[in-house]
């Protein structure tokens, strides 16, 4: 896991920088221009390390399993910044190549049961009419409401806190040191934010040591393959990422597929008219919209070519699953939001030995969460113009930082 730096090493300044303000309010045009001019690009990130940008859908789906490309960032040599994590977060699935990936991923599966995922169904869809019924009285209240901080963010914070076990009272702080550390205003706020969120899940981890209780931490504290057991950094780590993980996509890509939706009403009405349409309507959302730009960066541990592009051992290889689901050899008109869409497989969840653990219960929640906003506001509109809309600073996730909804009708409602 890695973001921004302010520095970058010196020889990169001829370097292209595609990823600038407005691609952060509209990264598919850039795409569409880079992948007409080829798959690879060597670019500059908006730090000024130098990484290699890959576009074209078959060489990031052949590239996300291709085992030559390691996500350990001790195969870095030349030119990665990611943030400096202490050892007792990075020690996480996302940075682990195979023998000990398969050990932490295999001690983490034995928590993280499938049962332990459709067990929550009811609560998810508890907390999704909680949350609506009170954005609902905000917007009677006060005209409109921000949807991110009423209704997105809450909700899968609130799903992966029960999951795992966070008191509630720490979600928030926890949820605002990961927004600080992934799109800080001043770069000193990193640091700040990663201590704040490494002695927070110190103190988690040795809380539920000396008291287990029923949920997904004390389940890992517990588990065992073969003798084998999660070592202390490992729980850390494995905390941090479920937890950030478990909320960053999810939040980002409820605010971003309820603004899809509205911008699209003849498929809202479609899914009005056949709720059994949603499940092909989130897979739809992910592969048009989610918010994970990028996979986990790699780093080749010996020369790969890639589309034709020699990459030495060492760089850094973004594979850029936005870019590859707009791909016109892949997907007809991709652009087009079509919940009808005959190819429906996407890399929006990764794909291989990182496939997203939490894979059923992104699916689970994102539809729950749709699905109750609509029934539950079946006016809801946007309260500002899409142009006036705030987007996160950030190549990695396209992700708004707020989205002003009313009820159509009301003053300032925008019709649907
Ligand atoms: C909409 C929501 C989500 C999206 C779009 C998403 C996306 C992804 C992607 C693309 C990867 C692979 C990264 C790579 O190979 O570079 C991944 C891995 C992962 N995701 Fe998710 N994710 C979501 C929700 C969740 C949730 C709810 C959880 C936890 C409960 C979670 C936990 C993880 C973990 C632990 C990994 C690492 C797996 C490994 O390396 O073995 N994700 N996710």
């Amino acid at each position: 896991m890695d973001t921004a730096d302010t520095t970058g090493p010196t020889g990169t300044a001829a370097l292209p920088r595609p990823f600038d303000a407005a691609f952060f309010a509209d990264p598919y045009p850039v795409y569409a221009r880079l992948r007409a001019a080829g798959s690879v690009h060597r670019i500059a990130l908006p730090d000024g390390s130098p990484v290699w940008l890959v576009t074209h859908e078959a060489d990031v789906r052949a590239a996300l399993t291709d085992p030559r490309l390691s996500v350990n960032k001790a195969h870095s040599t030349n030119g990665y910044q990611g943030f400096a994590l202490p050892p007792a977060l990075d020690a996480n699935l996302l940075n682990i190549d195979p023998a000990d990936h398969l050990r932490l991923r295999r001690l983490v599966s034995k928590g993280f049961t499938p049962r332990r995922v459709e067990d929550l169904r009811g609560r998810v869809q508890g907390a999704a009419d909680r949350l609506a019924v009170a954005l609902a009285g905000r917007i009677a209240a006060g005209g409109s409401a921000d949807l991110v901080t009423e209704f997105a963010n809450p909700l899968p914070l609130t799903v992966i806190g029960d999951l795992l076990g966070v008191p509630e009272a720490d979600r928030r702080p926890f949820s605002a040191d990961v927004g600080t550390m992934l799109a800080p205003e001043r770069p000193a706020q990193i640091g700040e934010a990663v201590g704040r969120i490494h002695r927070f899940l110190l103190d988690l981890v040795a809380a539920r040591r000396a008291a287990p209780a029923d949920d997904l931490l004390s389940a890992l504290i517990a588990a065992r393959d073969d003798g084998d057991r999660l070592g202390e950094d490992e729980l850390v780590s494995l905390a941090f990422l479920i937890l950030m993980a478990g909320s960053e996509n999810a939040q980002h890509l409820i605010s971003g597929g309820l603004l899809t939706l509205l911008g699209h009403p003849d498929q809202l009405d479609a899914l009005r008219a056949d709720p059994a349409l949603w499940p092909a309507a989130v897979e739809e959302l992910m592969r048009h919209g989610h918010p994970n730009q990028m996979a986990v960066r790699r780093f080749p541990v010996e020369p790969v070519e890639i589309g034709g592009t020699l990459i030495p051992p060492g760089d850094t290889v973004l594979l850029c699953l936005a870019s590859a689901h707009r791909d016109p050899a892949r997907y007809p008109d991709p652009d087009r939001f079509d919940v009808h869409r005959a190819d429906k497989a996407h890399l929006a969840l990764g794909q291989g030995m990182h496939y997203c653990l939490g894979a059923p219960l992104a699916r689970m929640e994102t539809g729950i969460a749709l699905a109750t906003l609509l029934r539950r506001l079946p006016g809801i509109a946007l309260a500002v113009p899409p142009g006036e809309l705030r987007w996160r600073a950030s190549f990695r996730s396209h992700a708004l930082r707020e989205l002003p909804v009313t009820v159509a009708g009301r003053p300032g409602g925008r019709g649907r």
